[in-house]
């Protein structure tokens, strides 16, 4: 089952090809003047010089061979060579009918289905989530639906950041703090001979008592300041942090509790954001792979010693940048620069779990493609990274892909803080959409009738569109200004608005259900049914370019618009009032169709809708 746009594309590419014309210059796009034509193909223009014919005679050869196609009610040429297409109402009609009864509302699937891990959200143990994080989990969140959509076997894995320096941070504010802390490292300074699984499990339930979600948070900024300042204090962090590298017992303890509390708390916030993980994998699970590794780099003759630390050189001859160094001369170093493997301490780094997890996941999904969703500012991160593993053979060239992103600012233009000036807590700011939420569904006189459950329920689905659908309706690239006002008003191009309409759409089936009315046949008439029909065909086209582009705007900007072409349609022809039942039962069937497609974009934005409002 294909759209009417590939359909007619092909029918005018092999035209195109039989005058020598590469088919991909052919290509049909929805025309820009609807009152004229459906779709049109600007061919002609392109294919001229190829073809050394002038392009209306090129058009006009085109049109001949698409004259009779049944699929158009005409085909005509505009000013210097332009091919309009107008399509027939019966094929219109036909796809109407094959998208009404398509489960997958008129999208194929890819040809060749990958193994793809999307890496994102990335949130660390204890660290407060910025406004990064919170991009992260929504574009990647929709990334990996629309990748698993399109026939993809996709897992999304959390990418936890369980095993850098925050961790030594937070043992020591741990020991400084918590007596009993203390006195149980002391006890557990090496793996004590006869400490069973039992006794670990006795002493994890007991950090459960001393050491809260909430001492956490206060302890780990607190911490954090310090070492900034305190130099002793920093060193006593590093070597705590290399000790439990190195497998210190009662450290490990202590790490796993403070993975346990964090990774309770972060999964329940990402879920009421409707963000779920396949896989809750930590930078710590690359650990066991890191001194393989290492030797492998060596003996691959790929690791350098460099000013006592041991890196990856991955510029390539002729790449390089200029620096500036500390007495205000410059020279010209590679680049990009050497990814850090073991820094002059002997320490794992950022890069070096990042390369290692590539491993790991390898050893388990043998992943084809790996999408790591994280901020653009971590891009040159990742081109160090990707290219130490194209070097090593850890993975295919073009195997590894940074979807970067831009970021969400507040009204100065700087990355978003709550009031207070704080990084962002999740459920802050869920709670912050929320209210306004119920002060929007309030003012419309939305709700007024239900049960206060039910309209926390609308309200949480509400907040949840809001935040999400601001995001995914940029261009992930581009950076954007939070503004609750309005991203939360019923009209214009927001989450509350494609709910209002979906829940609109609803509330008609209902009531036909109700009286007894039923479905039929689509027959397309009107010209808002043509709009509304050829919106619904460029639902495959959508998904194909959020998929290639790794964008889910072009899946938001078809929601919004089939929203419109409804609110279209059902204003110029109603339903339950239309002049016959095959009228009614057609324009009923349409309405479902549009509701499921609808329905099905929000869902690969990870956006639900209630069922009233
Ligand atoms: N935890 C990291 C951070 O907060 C993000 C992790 C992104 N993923 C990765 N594979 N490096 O910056």
């Amino acid at each position: 089952m294909t759209d009417l746009k590939r359909t007619l594309g092909e029918a005018a590419a092999a035209a195109f090809a039989e005058l020598g014309i590469p088919p991909t210059l052919g290509r049909v796009t929805p025309s820009d003047r609807p009152d004229l034509a459906d779709f049109q193909s600007n061919g002609a223009m392109a294919g001229a010089k190829v073809a050394g014919k002038p392009p209306r005679e090129i058009a006009q050869y085109v049109v001949d061979r698409l004259a009779g196609d049944p699929n158009l009610a005409s085909v005509e040429i505009a000013g210097l060579g332009f091919i309009n297409m107008r399509v027939s109402p019966a094929a219109l009609s036909v796809r109407a009918n094959e998208i009404a009864a398509d489960d997958r509302k008129g999208a194929v699937e890819v040809e060749d289905s990958r193994r793809v891990i999307i890496d994102y959200a990335g949130p660390n143990v204890a660290k407060p989530m910025h406004v990064g994080h919170l991009r992260a989990s929504i574009i990647g969140e929709a990334v990996k639906r629309i990748y698993r959509f399109r026939g993809d076997v996709v897992l999304g894995d959390a990418h936890f950041g369980d095993w850098g320096f925050q961790m030594g941070l937070l043992i020591v504010a741990a020991m400084d703090e918590i007596p009993f802390v203390r006195a149980l490292m002391e006890r557990l300074v090496t793996a004590p001979g006869g400490f069973s699984e039992a006794d670990s499990q006795r002493v994890l339930q007991e950090l459960g008592n001393h050491i809260t979600l909430a001492d956490l948070d206060r302890m780990y900024p607190e911490a954090a300041g310090r070492a900034k300042t305190d130099v002793e204090y920093r060193d006593r962090a590093r070597k705590a942090t290399a000790e439990l590298q190195g497998g210190r017992f009662g450290y490990r303890l202590l790490w796993k509790h403070f993975v346990n509390v964090s990774r309770v708390a972060l999964e329940r916030e990402f879920h009421a954001l409707g963000v779920d993980f396949d896989l809750w994998k930590g930078e710590s699970d690359a650990d066991p792979l890191i001194a393989g590794m290492v030797d492998e780099l060596q003996a691959k003759g790929l690791l350098v010693e460099d000013q006592g630390a041991r890196v990856v050189h991955v510029a390539r001859p002729g790449e390089t940048k200029k620096k500036k160094l500390e007495d205000g001369s410059t020279v010209t170093v590679p680049s990009p620069d050497p990814l850090l493997v073991v820094s002059s301490e002997g320490s794992a780094m950022y890069g070096t779990t990042d390369l290692a997890t590539i491993l790991d996941r390898r050893k388990s999904f043998d992943p084809q493609l790996i999408l790591y969703c994280v901020d653009q500012r971590q891009a040159d991160h990742f081109e160090q990274v990707f290219r130490a593993a194209y070097l090593a053979g850890y993975a295919a060239p073009g195997g590894l892909e940074h979807i970067g992103f831009g970021t969400m600012n507040g009204p100065d233009g700087k990355p978003f803080k709550t009031r207070e000036g704080g990084v962002l807590k999740l459920h802050d700011l869920i709670e912050m959409a929320r209210e306004k939420a119920r002060e929007r569904l309030r003012e419309a006189g939305l709700g007024s009738e239900l049960e206060p459950d039910e309209f926390e329920e609308i309200a949480h689905k509400v907040a949840v569109s809001t935040l999400k659908f601001a995001d995914l309706s940029n261009y992930r690239g581009t950076s954007y200004i939070f503004d609750l006002d309005r991203f939360t008003t019923f009209e214009g191009k927001t989450g509350p608005y494609l709910l209002f309409q979906a829940v609109r759409i609803k509330s008609i089936l209902r009531r036909a259900r109700n009286e007894g009315v039923e479905e039929s046949k689509i027959s397309v008439k009107e010209p808002a049914e043509r709009e509304l029909v050829l919106m619904l065909d460029a639902f495959g086209a959508a998904t194909a370019e959020a998929y290639d582009k790794k964008a889910p705007n072009f899946i938001a900007d078809h929601a919004f618009k089939l929203a419109q072409a409804f609110s279209k349609f059902y204003a110029a022809c109603p339903i339950m009032s239309a002049e016959t039942d095959a009228i009614r039962g057609s324009r009923l069937r349409l309405a479902r169709a549009t509701l499921e497609q609808l329905e099905l974009a929000l869902d690969l934005l990870g956006i639900e809708t209630p069922e009233r409002m």
